[in-house]
């Protein structure tokens, strides 16, 4: 099977990437055809964590940008967020039962460590014809999932792939913490990916981890680690810890530079593109990002207000608001980009049909 990509290393340090095979003649490429999301209905905003933590609605819009979040009801969960958004990307798109080949959910939170959310969302749905798996990457899951599902439509094995990016952070924010409590949220969203017109579509990736990041942004137990024990409750080890000021640091420097290597390659400056849709950690993040590259700020897609950080759904819920905007006409370039635990860090071009 030809995958239509050709691994570039040697670049210094730990660092790997991967191109399309440009030297191919025709190669084919997966396009984003459809996207869809799903956010829970329940509106926390600011002053509601204010009356039980240590916080305030002007902190946290200074801090962080965020004035509201949206939090599962109880039952929801990824899979039923995730099910959601497939079902209403399938609807606009007219698919049916059997027209989805590949489900590929990202999320950090999966309803549980197996079976995976894609079996869960499968049999929600009632796919008949479809395989699919989950891709942890944290805040860059839906960005790896994006180049995951746009391989088997590159190599001609599939014709539509769904990726997911879902995550119910809800269930792993620690509601005592306030230097997390304030900054995560409940979302979902999918993309469909089928076959590019030559020209269009998904045109490169730089994608790298850094495990030496890990423990900046983690959560201690329930892995093989540190399995369950009333210890590792008691000591509040199944939620989300992050060390703030240095992933925010990291995420500055990292995002900035792996837009930029990407335009390199392509011999691009950051003007050159409509719209750049950036994972959703933080306005200071997005603003400082976008001054580095020199990218009018405004063509920084920002939901982070309404949202919060919703970790593998911001993508896509950035994208949809874009897209609803109609900030996108056929030929432009945008770039996507990430930078979440890991760390993981990550840029796709792609050119819109
Ligand atoms: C978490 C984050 C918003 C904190 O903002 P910051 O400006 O770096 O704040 P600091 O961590 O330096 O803390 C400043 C002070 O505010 C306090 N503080 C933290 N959270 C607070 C809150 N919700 N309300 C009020 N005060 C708060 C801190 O305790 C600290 O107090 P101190 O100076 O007395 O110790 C910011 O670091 C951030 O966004 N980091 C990256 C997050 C991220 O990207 N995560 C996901 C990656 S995928």
């Amino acid at each position: 099977m030809t995958v239509g990509l050709r691994m570039v290393g040697g670049m210094g340090g730990n660092i790997t990437s991967c191109m399309p095979d440009t030297s191919r003649a025709n190669p084919r490429r997966a396009a984003i055809t459809g996207v869809a999301t799903y956010v829970p209905d329940r509106v926390v905003a600011n002053a509601e964590l204010a009356r039980t933590l240590d916080t305030s609605d002007e902190w946290i819009i200074t801090r962080t940008g965020i004035r509201e979040r949206r939090i599962g009801a109880p039952g929801e969960t990824t899979s039923t967020m995730g099910a959601e958004a497939v079902r209403r990307l399938m609807a606009a798109r007219n698919l049916g039962p059997r027209d989805v080949d590949v489900l590929v959910v990202a999320t950090v939170t999966p309803d549980m460590l197996f079976p995976a959310t894609a079996c869960l969302i499968q049999d929600r749905l009632g796919l008949e014809n479809v395989w699919g798996f989950d891709l942890s990457a944290a805040c860059s899951g839906f960005l790896y999932a994006l180049t995951t599902g746009a391989q088997f439509v590159a190599s001609g094995a599939h014709r539509r792939v769904v990726v997911v990016g879902a995550d119910l952070m809800s269930a792993i924010i620690d509601p005592l913490d306030r230097t997390t409590a304030v900054l995560f949220g409940d979302g979902a969203g999918a993309v469909l990916l089928e076959e590019a017109e030559p020209g269009y579509g998904i045109l490169d990736f730089v994608h790298r981890v850094d495990g030496s990041g890990a423990s900046d942004l983690m959560m201690p137990a329930g892995g093989s680690l540190k399995p369950a024990t009333t210890g590792t409750v008691a000591a509040r080890e199944h939620y989300l810890k992050q060390n703030g000021r240095t992933v925010f640091k990291f995420a500055v420097s990292q995002m900035a530079g792996s837009v930029e290597r990407l335009l390199e390659r392509h011999a691009l400056r950051a003007t050159d593109l409509a719209a750049v849709i950036p994972h959703q950690a933080n306005q200071r993040i997005l603003d400082a990002t976008a001054d580095r590259l020199g990218l009018p700020r405004e063509r920084m897609a920002s939901v982070i207000a309404r949202f919060g950080n919703t970790t593998a759904a911001t993508l896509p819920l950035a994208l949809d608001d874009v897209v609803r905007g109609g900030k996108l006409k056929r030929g432009d370039l945008v770039v996507f980009v990430a930078v979440g635990a890991g760390f993981t860090i990550g840029s796709t071009l792609v050119r819109w049909s």
